[in-house]
C-alpha cells in the first residue's frame, strides 16, 4: 500500500484499529430526513466525537465549515431517490477530481449485490476504485441492502467479500446474526451501519456485537442524528467502540449524559 494511501486509512481507522465515522450522506437520496434538515446545525456539536464524517459533496460545501479537521469519507455513488422503485440503483455522482478537490480522506460508494442492477452499481464502483487507488485514496464500499433482500450472514458475507474482491479497502455493511462469518471471509476492515432509527440501547447493544465479531467500528447516521440526545448518543457509541464499553455500560453513560 502506497504511503498516501497508508496516510488516507491511518484516518479513516485510527491507531487503536476502530473508528467512529458519522453518516450525514442520506440527503442524497432521502432529501432533508429527520435531523439532517440542517446539517450545519446536527454536525456541528458532534463532530468533536467523530472519527470521520461521511457527506455528500454538497453538504460538505454547503453545511461543514473548511476548517474542520475532522477527515471526510465522500460519497460518491447515487442517481436515484427514495421515490424511486429502483432505489439505489447507484452509480458515478461525484468525480474523483471533485473529491480529490474537497481534500478527502476516503470515497464511499453503494453496490447492491442481488439486485436486478447490480451489474450497474459493480462497474460503477470499480470505476472509481480505479480512479481512486491510481490517487491512493480509499475507497469505502456499501453494501446497501436492497428493500428485498434477505438480511442474513450469507447475503452480508457475499457482498461483502465480492466488494473487497472488486478493490474496497474498507466494507460499510449492517449487523446480523453470525456476523462472525461476514467479518472472518472479508479480508478488509468492515463496519457496520446503524440503518433505521432503533431505541438506543438497542442501537448500542447492535454496535457492541458487531465490534464483539470483529467489526473494526461504524459508520452510523440515524441512530446518532435521530437520537433523542446525539451528543451523548455518539459519546456511547465512542465508548463501545474505542473503550470496550458494554451495551450497559454504555446506555448508562447515554443516560447520564442526555439533557
Ligand atoms: C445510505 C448510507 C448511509 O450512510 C448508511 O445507511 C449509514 O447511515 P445509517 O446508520 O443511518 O444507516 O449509506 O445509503
Amino acid at each position: 500500500m502506497d504511503w498516501g494511501m497508508k496516510n488516507r486509512m491511518s484516518k479513516i481507522i485510527k491507531p487503536d484499529g476502530k473508528t467512529v465515522m458519522l453518516a450525514v450522506d442520506h440527503g442524497y437520496f432521502m432529501g432533508p430526513t429527520t435531523g439532517l434538515e440542517n446539517i450545519a446545525e446536527t454536525v456541528g456539536p458532534l463532530l468533536p466525537h467523530a472519527d470521520v464524517l461521511m457527506p455528500t459533496r454538497g453538504a460538505l460545501r454547503h453545511y461543514i465549515p473548511a476548517d474542520t479537521d475532522v477527515p471526510i469519507v465522500l460519497r460518491v455513488s447515487g442517481g436515484t431517490s427514495i421515490l424511486n422503485p429502483d432505489v439505489l440503483h447507484e452509480g458515478i455522482v461525484c468525480s474523483i477530481d471533485d473529491a480529490v478537490r474537497l481534500n478527502v480522506a476516503g470515497i464511499a460508494f453503494s453496490i447492491l449485490v442481488g439486485s436486478s442492477f447490480e451489474r450497474d452499481t459493480i462497474l460503477g464502483f470499480t470505476e472509481m476504485v480505479d480512479e481512486a487507488n491510481g490517487l491512493g485514496i480509499p475507497t469505502l464500499a456499501v453494501t446497501a441492502v436492497g428493500r428485498d433482500m434477505v438480511r442474513d450472514a450469507r447475503y452480508m458475507s457475499l457482498a461483502s467479500r465480492m466488494a473487497a474482491e472488486l478493490g474496497a479497502s474498507v466494507v460499510k455493511t449492517y449487523y446480523v446474526d453470525g456476523f462472525e462469518k461476514v467479518v472472518d471471509t472479508c479480508p478488509v476492515p468492515v463496519v457496520i451501519a446503524g440503518g433505521k432509527k432503533t431505541p438506543e440501547d438497542e442501537a448500542l447493544e447492535t454496535a457492541y456485537n458487531a465490534m464483539q465479531a470483529g467489526a473494526v467500528g461504524v459508520d452510523m447516521g440515524r441512530n446518532i442524528f435521530q437520537s433523542e440526545d446525539p451528543v451523548a448518543m455518539i459519546q456511547a457509541v465512542n465508548s463501545v467502540v474505542h473503550d470496550d464499553h458494554t451495551p450497559k455500560e454504555a446506555f448508562e453513560l447515554f443516560t447520564k449524559l442526555k439533557g
